[in-house]
């Protein structure tokens, strides 16, 4: 199984409890493997961003074969009833960057919330061509696998959710709020849309989890990165789960 974190942070506590570590350097990313009680992982920091994660995604799938990938890590809240430390299981992911907006002439102003959505390209097996799809769905066993765990978790609440991803963070409450109720999105980030969309093209199980790191609704804070160890804690019981499942 392949887990994917964007920074140091957000993978270094699952490094480090890997046996028979092995790292490597595949472009410039790095990546590493191991076994954890008996499951072999394969570990991705794919850094910030849509276009790093595609790339690491792709390249760990021709590398390391994986049976299925978890992207997980930090997000902001869209969803006013998160807080730090709660994490998302996400159902589906989307690209919360991809829309058309609506004609306006010069001088016409815009609107920012005059959109509609577009979705992105990623491979359809049954069609066996590449279609355009909004919403890329979780895997149902690596969803079940993380759900059914729930209780385990003490540092704050486990929900459900919509993942939004795009290359941006939006700080604006009024803007957090028109996206949480345009998609539907619990929580945004860089990564997972892109990470599933690559997913899907190759045919492999992929499920998101993130954990709330900031939230406009607490005001003008600065993101708390401690909760990134409690996620991949979270993160490494799932993929024991979900391998013992299979
Ligand atoms: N908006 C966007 N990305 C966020 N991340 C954490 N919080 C947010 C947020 N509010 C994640 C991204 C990226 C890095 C900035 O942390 O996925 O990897």
């Amino acid at each position: 199984m392949l887990v994917q974190g964007a920074m140091k942070v957000e993978t270094s506590h699952i490094v480090e409890q890997l046996d028979d570590l092995a790292e490597y350097r595949l472009g410039e990313w790095y990546f590493a493997s191991g076994i954890y009680r008996g499951v072999p992982l394969a570990v991705s920091r794919t850094q910030w961003g849509l276009a790093n994660a595609a790339a690491t995604t792709a390249l760990a799938m021709e590398f390391f074969r994986p049976v299925a990938v978890i992207n997980q890590g930090t997000a902001g809240a869209h969803d006013p009833a998160l807080q730090n430390f709660d994490i998302v299981i996400g159902k589906e992911t989307v690209n919360i960057s991809a829309w058309k907006s609506h004609f306006r002439a010069r001088g016409e102003g815009v609107d920012e919330e005059a959109l509609d959505k577009l979705g992105v390209f990623a491979y359809d097996k049954e069609a066996r061509r590449f279609t355009q799809e909004v919403c890329h769905k979780a895997d149902e066993g690596l969803f079940y696998a993380a759900a059914a765990l729930k209780d385990r978790y003490t540092k704050g609440r486990v929900a459900e959710g919509v993942r939004g991803t795009a290359d941006s963070w939006y700080r604006e409450v009024g803007r957090v709020l028109f996206l949480h109720d345009f998609y539907g999105t619990a929580v945004e980030e860089m990564e997972g849309d892109a990470v599933a969309q690559i997913c899907q093209t190759y045919d492999v199980p992929f499920l998101a989890i993130r954990v709330v790191s900031n939230t406009v609704f607490a005001g003008d804070v600065d993101w708390d990165l401690a909760v990134g160890a409690a996620l991949q804690e979270y993160v490494l019981a799932v993929a024991e789960e979900y391998m013992n499942m299979r």
